[in-house]
């Protein structure tokens, strides 16, 4: 096949590989190359995948030919590669969040739209099956107006003093609420117009963490929905996943819950159960399949076809306007008005 969308990722750590193997796998796109800081990330890389891996995606993009750019550096990190990719005039995929200021948003929003390149945001919860499920139930006539939501998404506390070493430098807020911000924005159909949040610190920073342990925000949206969102990175290690979710969506005339924590599997050794997320992502002999992948084939898909981004800046750019707002409302006690 030879239409198939040759794609470089940057940042090939943990979720990166994700994006490695969503490439690899999908017969119409093809991992051309690999960009890391890392040289062992890099060694691993063209090992495994058998592609050359570069110290510096202005080298790559010169020297390889390359069609699209899938970005998976760490949160606060993702602006200099998705401008290099622009530069280029590359087509982007970038993971969550779009970046962790509304200044560096707005930067990759402005080169966006003067080189004419599209930019996606990886916002996998809105290829959830669960998700697409209460978006529909919301759309159906009989549902009623949303009048109250709850939504929980933690970590354990591995994830931030373990898996991440750059995780002083985001939050719960930016790595865990913002994919709540996008999903209720998805779900609400429109705009949050004002925050009020509480936060705490003290267990990661003893830890050598400089971040927030949990954050509560209420979020007031425009169809006068008030939503609680929960994120917290500290969730005790001996829980049965690296994290635990779930929402609860009060109408005028349903309830929807949504229990993202049992997917229905379970798995038991002699030291604890265990209970995967079947949906995120599951290898059939090679064939991928889930919601941790579908946005890479999405991705692939939408820059072929043309079609519209499910996540694109404005999500982005919205998502980090209200992690912005949250943590200033954490910070100052009160309520915060947003306006776009
Ligand atoms: N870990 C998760 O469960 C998860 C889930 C969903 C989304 N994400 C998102 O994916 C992104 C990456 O997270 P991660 O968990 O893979 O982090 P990670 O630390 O495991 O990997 C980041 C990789 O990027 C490389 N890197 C850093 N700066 C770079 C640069 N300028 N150019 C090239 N390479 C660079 C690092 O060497 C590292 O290999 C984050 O934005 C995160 O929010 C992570």
């Amino acid at each position: 096949m030879n239409d198939k969308l040759k794609i470089a990722v940057v940042g090939a750590g943990i979720y990166g590989r994700n994006h490695l193997n969503g490439y690899t796998w999908n017969p119409r796109s093809e991992l051309v190359a690999v960009c890391d800081l890392s040289e062992k990330i890099r060694q691993q890389v063209e090992a495994e995948y058998g592609v050359k891996a570069y110290a510096d995606l202005d080298e790559l993009l010169s020297t390889e030919d390359v069609d699209a750019v899938s970005v998976a550096t760490p949160d606060p990190y993702h602006k200099d590669p998705v401008l290099t990719a622009i530069k280029h005039g590359k087509d982007v995929l970038v993971e969550k969040p779009l970046a962790t200021t509304s200044a560096d948003a707005h930067e990759i929003i402005d080169a966006a739209e003067k080189a004419g390149v599209r930019v996606m945001v990886d916002y996998h919860k809105r290829w959830d099956p669960a998700s697409i499920a209460v978006k529909n139930k919301l759309a159906e006539e009989g549902t009623g107006a949303p009048l109250r939501g709850y939504m929980r998404m933690d970590d354990i506390i591995d994830v931030p003093t373990n898996w991440l070493n750059w995780a002083h430098a985001s939050s719960p807020v930016h790595f865990l609420g913002t994919h709540c911000y996008d999903l209720i924005r998805w779900y609400m159909g429109c705009e949050v117009t004002e925050v009020y949040a509480r936060g705490h610190k003290g267990l990661l920073e003893s830890m050598g963490v400089d971040t927030y342990d949990t954050v509560t925000a209420m979020l007031q949206f425009e169809n006068g929905c008030t939503w609680t969102v929960e994120n917290s990175w500290i969730v005790p290690n001996g829980f049965a996943k690296a994290d635990d979710s779930c929402t609860h969506i009060m109408c005028e005339n349903a309830l929807i819950r949504v229990d993202s924590q049992r997917r229905g599997v379970e798995f038991f050794d002699s030291q604890k159960g265990y209970t995967p997320n079947i949906c995120f992502m599951q290898d059939n002999g090679g064939r991928l399949a889930g919601f941790g992948i579908d946005p890479m084939r999405d991705f692939v898909d939408c820059i072929q076809t043309g079609k519209p981004f499910l996540a694109g800046l404005t999500d982005g750019l919205h998502a980090e306007l209200i992690a912005e707002a949250v943590t200033k409302s954490v910070e100052t006690h009160e309520a915060v008005k947003l306006t776009y």
